[in-house]
C-alpha cells in the first residue's frame, strides 16, 4: 500500500519534471544520444556560436561570429536547463572563435582573425570596463580564421594561441619563423606583441583548432584538422586519408619539456588512417606519418617517421575536431567534431569522448581506429551538413554539465548523464541557493525511498 503510493508520487514527480521543462525542437532529425546520457536543446537563434565559457558566477559567455560576445544566465534543475537574460558583453563583429577567462572572472580574452584582445570583465553585471586591449597581433592568414585561446592554468596562466596556415597545403609553413600552422605561448599580462614573438610550443600543425590542458598533470593536447583532397604519387587518396590528429605537447611547467618546439609534420607529413588506400604504403600503419610528393613518396616516409613528431591518436579523416575539454580529474576528454565536407559519406557531426589514464595519456594505443566514443550524434548523417547540427564550442558549468554550440544551426545543447546527473562528477554540485527550484532532487529522493520500500515489503 505504502510502496504503491510512493511509486505513484514518484511517477507524478517525474511527469511534473518532464512537463515543466520547456523544450525546443530542432529543424533536423532528433539527435541520437548514447545510453546513459541525456541531451537537451536549450537555445536557438544565435549567430554562428563558436567558443563558449562559463564565468565564476555561472553565466555562459558565447562568441557569436560577426556579433561579438553575449552572455546568458543559467536557470536549472537537473537536466532541465534554460538560458535567460541574453545580453551583449562585447559588441565586436570581428571576434570569431577564441574565448578565455581567468578563474577569478576578471580578465576576459577573445580572438579575431588579426588579434587577441584582453578585457576587464565584471561577472556581477556581465559587462566589460572600457575597451578591449590588443595584446597579440599580426595573426592574419589567407585561409584559416580561428585562433584558439587556452589559459594553461597548471602553468601560471600562460596563454596558448593556435594559428593555422594560409591554404590547404601551405608550403611556406616549413619555415617556423613564418608563424603559420603552429601553437605559441604568451604571457598575457604583457602588452602588444606580434604572434611570431611568442615561444613556439609546436609547429607543423595544419589547423590545431582544439587545444586543451589535462588538469591531472598539466599535459597540453591539440586536435589537428588535416588536409583535404590530398594526393600521393599522383593518386587522389582523400576519402580515407589523412587522419585527423590528437597531438601531445608535454607539460609547460616542465623546464626540459622534450616536446617543446617539435614539428608535427605538416605540410610534408600526414597521419595514416587507412594504409590500404595509400600507394606504395610499405609497412606504414595507422598513426604513423606518410609523405606526399608527386612521385616516389615512399622515399620520404622514413623522414616523416624519424624527423617529425607522430600523433598520439588519430581520428577518421575529415571529422574536424574543433574543441576539446577534459573533465576535472583528467579521466575523459570530450571533443566536438564539426563534421566533414570532403568525403562521400558524412562523418564527425558529434560530441565524442576519449578515455585517459592515470599516466595522463589516452587508454587507446596510437594505432587505434576506435579512440572516439560518440555521446551526442546526428541521427541521419546522410543529410549533413544541410540537415544536421555541427558541434563547435564546449564548456562546463559549475554543476558538471557539458554545453555545446552548433554554429550552422545557431544552437546550444546541454549534455548530462541520465536523470540530469553531472557528466563531470568532480565539479561541485549545485547549491540550493543557486537553484531556482529543486523538484528534481525531491523526485529522485522519493524514487529512492519507493524502491527501498518495494524491496522490503
Ligand atoms: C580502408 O580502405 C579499404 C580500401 O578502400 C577499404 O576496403 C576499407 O574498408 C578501409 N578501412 C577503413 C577502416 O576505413
Ligand atoms: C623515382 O624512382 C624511380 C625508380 O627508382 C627513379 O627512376 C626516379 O628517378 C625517381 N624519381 C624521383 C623524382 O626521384
Ligand atoms: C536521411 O536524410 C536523407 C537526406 O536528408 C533523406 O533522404 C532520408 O530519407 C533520411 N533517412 C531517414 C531514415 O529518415
Amino acid at each position: 500500500m505504502i510502496n504503491q503510493l510512493l511509486f505513484t508520487i514518484a511517477a507524478l514527480q517525474a511527469r511534473a519534471i518532464a512537463q515543466s521543462c520547456p523544450s525546443l525542437t530542432a529543424t533536423y532529425p532528433t539527435p541520437s544520444v548514447a545510453a546513459g546520457y541525456e541531451a537537451r536543446l536549450i537555445a536557438q537563434g544565435l549567430q554562428k556560436p563558436r567558443g563558449i565559457i562559463f564565468d565564476n558566477k555561472n553565466n555562459l559567455l558565447v562568441v557569436e561570429r560577426n556579433v561579438g560576445i553575449t552572455s546568458f544566465q543559467v536557470d536549472s534543475s537537473g537536466s532541465c536547463v534554460s538560458l535567460k537574460n541574453k545580453k551583449t558583453v562585447v559588441g565586436d563583429g570581428t571576434l570569431n572563435h577564441g574565448i578565455e577567462l581567468t578563474d577569478d572572472g576578471k580578465t576576459l580574452y577573445a580572438s579575431s582573425l588579426e588579434s587577441v584582445l584582453k578585457y576587464a570583465y565584471d561577472s556581477n553585471s556581465q559587462t566589460i570596463n572600457g575597451q578591449g586591449e590588443v595584446i597579440i597581433n599580426e595573426l592574419t592568414t589567407q585561409g584559416t580564421v580561428t585562433r584558439t585561446l587556452l589559459l594553461a592554468r597548471k602553468a601560471g596562466n600562460k596563454l596558448l594561441v593556435s594559428r593555422g596556415g594560409d591554404e590547404n597545403i601551405d608550403l611556406s609553413s616549413v619555415d617556423v619563423n613564418g608563424g603559420e600552422a603552429q601553437i605559441r605561448i604568451f604571457d598575457p599580462t604583457k602588452g602588444k606583441i606580434a604572434y611570431t614573438a611568442g615561444t613556439t610550443l609546436g609547429w607543423g600543425l595544419r589547423n590545431a583548432v582544439g587545444v586543451a590542458e589535462n588538469p591531472h598533470d598539466g599535459g597540453i593536447w591539440s586536435a589537428e584538422n588535416n588536409a583535404d583532397n590530398i594526393e600521393r604519387d599522383g593518386f587522389n587518396i582523400h576519402e580515407n586519408n589523412p587522419a585527423e590528429e590528437l597531438n601531445y605537447h608535454g607539460k609547460l611547467s616542465d623546464a626540459n619539456n622534450p616536446l617543446l618546439n617539435k614539428n608535427y609534420g605538416y605540410p610534408l607529413c600526414y597521419g595514416v588512417w587507412n594504409a590500404t588506400d595509400i600507394p606504395s604504403a610499405g609497412r606504414l600503419q595507422v598513426g604513423q606519418q606518410f609523405a606526399i610528393t608527386n612521385e616516389n613518396s615512399t622515399n620520404q616516409d622514413a623522414f616523416c617517421n624519424t624527423d617529425r613528431q607522430a600523433p598520439r591518436l588519430v581520428f577518421q579523416p575529415h571529422t574536424s575536431p574543433l574543441d576539446m575539454k577534459f573533465d576535472g580529474k583528467g579521466e575523459n576528454l570530450y571533443l566536438s567534431l564539426h563534421g566533414s565536407w570532403n568525403k562521400q559519406d558524412p562523418v564527425g557531426y558529434s560530441v565524442s569522448v576519449i578515455e585517459f589514464g592515470a599516466d595522463g595519456q589516452p587508454l587507446e594505443a596510437s594505432t587505434s581506429t576506435n579512440a572516439l566514443t560518440p555521446i551526442l550524434s546526428n541521427s541521419n548523417t546522410t543529410g549533413c551538413p544541410g540537415f544536421c547540427f555541427r558541434p563547435a564550442g564546449l564548456a562546463w558549468d559549475r554543476n558538471g554539465r557539458l554545453y555545446m554550440t552548433s554554429d550552422n544551426t545557431g544552437e546550444i545543447y546541454v549534455i548530462t548523464k541520465s536523470g540530469g546527473k553531472a557528466l563531470d562528477e568532480s565539479r561541485p554540485a549545485e547549491s540550493a541557493a543557486s537553484t531556482s527550484s529543486s523538484y528534481s532532487a525531491v523526485g529522485l529522493f522519493v524514487g529512492v525511498v519507493a524502491s527501498a520500500f518495494a524491496y522490503f515489503l
